[in-house]
């Protein structure tokens, strides 16, 4: 796979955290761990190479702050070093349901940027890589692991719900019913602290 070696994507994170210094470079870290876990006990997931995915894929927020635009400056970070399968895991993560359209937040990008992630989102079939890491960036917050259903509503209270939200929550709770069924354990037993985070989480109310 084209993607950065483990030395390569820390030091990006240190570089891109040190570029916009908010929560994103945590909930990034925490979703490279639940991936490494999950890859662990999974019988075709490499866990370095969950974990380096996990690391990259929000790479975009060292840009600022942004809504979609993040997935297509990541995306461009990455293709602009080789890394392609990193790069694509930046446009995918955010696409649980396969449909372009679904996205809840705002797309501030421009018209034709938006034709290419939704040309993007279409042609290329997610694999296990790409499920892995959509479901793990539901279940990380900045702080840790959490329940995925808590992350849905942070993401709804900070982005909106927009028509689509149920289809994607649907195909969220899916991927991880079929990791599950996978692996034969709760994806929860595999995160570390994720009840105290779960339940001490306060969500940002204003
Ligand atoms: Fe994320």
């Amino acid at each position: 796979m084209q993607i950065p070696t483990l030395e390569q994507a820390e030091a990006f994170m240190l570089e891109a955290e040190k570029r916009n210094p908010t929560p994103w470079a945590n909930h990034a870290r925490f979703v490279a761990k639940a991936a490494r876990a999950i890859a662990n006990v999974h019988p075709r997931l490499d866990p370095d190479t969950a974990y380096i995915l996990g690391l990259a894929h929000d790479i975009g927020r060292q840009e600022g702050w942004s809504d979609i635009k993040h997935i297509l400056d990541g995306y461009k970070f990455f293709m602009a070093r080789g890394f392609d399968d990193a790069a694509r895991i930046c446009l995918t993560h955010s696409f649980a349901n396969g449909y372009p359209d679904a996205y809840s937040g705002t797309w501030d990008i421009q018209p034709e940027e938006k034709l290419f992630i939704r040309q993007f989102i279409q042609t290329v079939p997610f694999d296990d890589y790409d499920r892995l890491i959509q479901l793990c960036d539901g279940l990380a917050l900045p702080s840790g692991f959490c329940l995925l259903e808590v992350r849905v509503v942070d993401v709804m209270l900070r982005h909106g719900a927009g028509e689509h939200i149920t289809a994607q929550i649907k195909a969220t709770l899916k991927i991880k019913q079929d990791f599950e069924k996978e692996i034969g354990v709760s994806i929860y037993s595999l995160l570390e602290g994720v009840v105290e985070n779960t339940f001490t989480f306060q969500h940002v109310l204003d």
